[in-house]
C-alpha cells in the first residue's frame, strides 16, 4: 500500500525529507525520476539505473497504449515486470502527452480525440480510459487526466479548463479499481494565481494521495514559474507528496526543494546527454569542445558514477565524435547520477538542518559554467 511520511522538515525553507511507501519498494524525497517515456530510460538499462541511484522511473500512459499495448502490458504483468525494473513507477496520464505530441482533433467535456503520432490513426482518451490504462501498466503511482493549459491562455480559457480538469480528476478517481495505486490530482491554473487557488481547492476537496502541479515550464518566465510553484505547494496538504511536473534544471529543483515540492522528472538530464551536454556542479558544458580533445578531466570531479569512475573528458569526446552508441549511454550515466546527487544531498542537507546554505551554495557554483 502506499504512504508517505515526512521524517525531517527544514526551518527556514519549505523543504522536506520524506519516504513514499509503495508496492514495488521505498522512495526517499525529494526525489528526482527518470524519464522512461515508453518503458526505458532511452541508452540505459535497469542495473544503469540503480546504479545511478534511481529508485522510482516514469513511464506515459499516452506512449504505451499507442505501443505495445494494455493487452501486452496485461499478459506481462504490468510495466516493472515487462521491463524488469521492479521498482517503483509513475505514469502521467497522458493529459499532457496528447496536446503536446498528437495531432489534436478536439477537447469535449468527455474527453479528448486525438491522431497517433505513429501511424495517425484516429483515438480517444478520457479520464476512465486513461485510469483503466494506467492500471494495465500497473504503475505504483498514476496521475488524473488532465488539460496542460497551453501558455499564453486568457482567464476565461484557464477558468474553464481548470474546472473541467476538476471534473475529470472527479470521474478518474471514481473509475479507480485497484487499490494499491496510488492516485494524484494535477493542479492547474496557468499564471493565475486565484486560479491556482481554485483549482488546489477542487482538488484537496476531492481528496487524492499526492497533489501534482502542472502546467509550468511552458513558455513562461522563470521567476513566475517560482512564484506560481511556490504559491501552488503552500496551498497543498502537508502530509501529502507533492509533485512538480515536467521541471527541470538543477537550479529549478534546487530551487523548487525549498520552495516545497518533492518530485521531480524532466527529459532534459538524458536528452540533454544525448546531445552532447553534461550537467556539472560547476554549471554544464558540451563534450563536442575541441579544447577537450587531450583533456584527462573527469566530467566532474566531485562525481562517483561508473562514467566518472572511469573515463576522461578526452576519451567521452572521441566516443561523441565517433558517433559511438556507448557515448549516449556513458553520457546518460553521468547526468541521471548527476541529478540523483543534487536530490541526495538536499535530502541530506534537510535532515542536518542546513538544506539553505547547501542550496546557495550549489546555485551560486552551478551558475559559473565550467
Ligand atoms: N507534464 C508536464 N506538465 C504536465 C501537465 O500539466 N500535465 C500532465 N499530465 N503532465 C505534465
Ligand atoms: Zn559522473
Amino acid at each position: 500500500m502506499f504512504s508517505f511520511d515526512i521524517e525531517y522538515k527544514d526551518s527556514e525553507t519549505s523543504a522536506r525529507a520524506g519516504r513514499i511507501k509503495t508496492p514495488h519498494g521505498e522512495i526517499e524525497t525529494p526525489i528526482f525520476m527518470p524519464v522512461g517515456t515508453v518503458g526505458s530510460v532511452k541508452a540505459l538499462s535497469p542495473e544503469d539505473l540503480n546504479n545511478a541511484g534511481a529508485q522510482i522511473i516514469l513511464g506515459n500512459t499516452y506512449h504505451l497504449y499507442l505501443r505495445p499495448g494494455t493487452e501486452v502490458l496485461k499478459h506481462f504483468g504490468g510495466l516493472a515486470a515487462f521491463s524488469s525494473w521492479n521498482k517503483p513507477t509513475l505514469t502521467d496520464s497522458g493529459g499532457f502527452q496528447v496536446f503536446s505530441l498528437a495531432e489534436l482533433n478536439k477537447i469535449t467535456e468527455d474527453g479528448v480525440s486525438f491522431k497517433s503520432h505513429l501511424d495517425g490513426s484516429s483515438l480517444y482518451l478520457n479520464p476512465e480510459k486513461s485510469i483503466e490504462i494506467q492500471e494495465a501498466i500497473g504503475s505504483d503511482i498514476i496521475m488524473s487526466f488532465d488539460e496542460c493549459i497551453p501558455y499564453p491562455a486568457t482567464y476565461e480559457y484557464v477558468k474553464n479548463s481548470v474546472d473541467r480538469t476538476a471534473r475529470w480528476a472527479l470521474r478518474g478517481k471514481n473509475a479507480k479499481k485497484r487499490d494499491e495505486q496510488a492516485l494524484f490530482g494535477i493542479v492547474q491554473g496557468g499564471i493565475y494565481e486565484d486560479m491556482r487557488k481554485r483549482s488546489a481547492e477542487q482538488l484537496t476537496s476531492i481528496g487524492f494521495d499526492g497533489y501534482s502541479i502542472g502546467g509550468l515550464s511552458v513558455g513562461e518566465e522563470i521567476s513566475t514559474m517560482y512564484e506560481i510553484c511556490g504559491y501552488t505547494a503552500s496551498l497543498l496538504p502537508q502530509d501529502k507528496p507533492r509533485y512538480l511536473m515536467g521541471v527541470g534544471t538543477p537550479e529549478d529543483i534546487l530551487t523548487c526543494i525549498g520552495l516545497g515540492v518533492d518530485m521531480f522528472d524532466c527529459v532534459m538530464p538524458t536528452r540533454n546527454a544525448r546531445n552532447g551536454t553534461l550537467f556539472t556542479s560547476s554549471g554544464k558544458f558540451s563534450i563536442k569542445r575541441a579544447d577537450l580533445a587531450f583533456s584527462d578531466e573527469k566530467i566532474d570531479e566531485n562525481c562517483s558514477c561508473y562514467t566518472c569512475r572511469n573515463f576522461s573528458r578526452g576519451y567521452l569526446r572521441h566516443l561523441y565524435k565517433a558517433g559511438e552508441i556507448l557515448a549516449l549511454r556513458l553520457n546518460s550515466i553521468h547526468n541521471i547520477s548527476f541529478y540523483l546527487s543534487i536530490v541526495k544531498n538536499s535530502r541530506n542537507a534537510v535532515k542536518e538542518g542546513k538544506f539553505k546554505s547547501f542550496q546557495q551554495e550549489m546555485l551560486y557554483r552551478l551558475k559559473n559554467n565550467n
